[in-house]
């Protein structure tokens, strides 16, 4: 492709307010880089569909070449992502689907599956026989729903397992603070937790704490973020029995939109893998995810002595051209 192509990318981001969210935007200004001729710019939905979906007319009007979508709900956003495309506007669906199949590629991971392992994981906790509370990530919003399909169909294996309460939860902790307490003071029997994600996994530790159970009930989330907060550090701290990696694909998804842009062959469906972290290989994670952490510390130090260099370099020529022109 010419050089001279200046492509504009919208990503219209269903929340920017949590880590997961930041890690996702790092990986694709990390991939960015790579494109110095790409204009691309995000509008942060705040967890509200109505705002995401004016977010994307507005990216229509400006004329955007391509948008990657992660949709709050499946549903309110389906319409006018189904109008881009049919527009002619590529669309790369990340993480959180549509409705439709009208969209060009989807990079994610596949929640059915997630929600499956978890339950076969929690089966083989609780060797068979025990008592499911789950807690829901925000209704409508295609993980939550793929989650809770794949947990009941993993469940569904083993006759001893009964899924016997749930919470609806928003993604955030604090609706686990608020609504967990009840249902667990209802459910005396429930022997584990799968929270639909970590934040929400670390607000059932918490509330299991307060009430004296958390020697008792085991706790699943989804993420595996590395960081302070994040769930590879609550699997080593045992505030979680597991996590199950469920990657941001930010890199990904600039790899793939850039494979569209320039015309050059790519998937419509691009996977990212998951895998149960547990006490079995948290350390190896951590060392991982640490070596990882300080290889792109490197290349943002070697990005930013490149962009000082061509500062330098550029002044040098204008004195050049100065003392020419004297
Ligand atoms: C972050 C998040 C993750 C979750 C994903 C699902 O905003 O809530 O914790 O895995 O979105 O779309």
């Amino acid at each position: 492709a010419p050089v001279s192509q200046h492509y504009r990318i919208g990503f219209s981001q269903c929340t920017n307010g949590d880590a997961w969210r930041q890690a996702m935007l790092a990986g694709m200004k990390k991939e960015l880089s790579f494109y110095p001729q790409v204009n691309f710019r995000m509008k942060d939905a705040h967890d509200n569909s109505a705002l995401q979906r004016r977010h994307i007319q507005e990216f229509l009007n400006e004329g955007v070449d391509l948008l990657i979508v992660s949709a709050n709900q499946a549903e309110p956003i389906t319409p006018i992502v189904e109008e881009a495309f049919n527009r002619g506007v590529p669309v790369v669906i990340l993480d959180r689907r549509t409705t439709s199949k009208l969209y060009t590629a989807y990079v994610g991971g596949n929640n059915l599956e997630v929600g499956q392992t978890a339950g076969n994981y929690a089966s083989s906790l609780l060797r068979q026989r025990g008592n499911v509370l789950e807690v829901l990530g925000a209704a409508g919003a295609s993980p939550a729903e793929d989650r809770h399909r794949g947990f009941v169909q993993g469940l569904a294996a083993y006759p001893g397992m009964r899924l016997v309460a749930q919470v609806q939860g928003d993604w955030k902790r604090p609706s686990v603070l608020r609504a967990l307490p009840a249902v667990l003071r209802a459910h005396p029997e429930v022997d584990l937790i799968f929270a639909h994600n970590d934040r929400m996994a670390l607000g059932a530790y918490q509330v299991c704490k307060q009430l004296g159970l958390d020697r008792r009930i085991r706790i699943i989330g989804v993420d595996g973020l590395a960081g302070p907060q994040g769930g590879i550090q609550l699997v080593q701290d045992k505030v979680l029995t597991a996590t199950l990696l469920y990657s941001p694909g930010g890199e990904e998804a600039i790899r793939t939109a850039m494979k569209i842009l320039q015309k050059q062959p790519f998937e419509k469906e691009n996977i990212l893998s998951t895998m149960v972290i547990d006490s079995t290989n948290v350390l190896t994670m951590k060392m991982q995810t640490e070596k990882l952490g300080s290889q792109q510390q490197d290349i943002q130090r070697q990005q930013q002595l490149l962009r000082e260099q061509l500062a330098t370099y550029a002044s040098q020529q204008t004195v050049l051209y100065i003392l020419a022109a004297a």
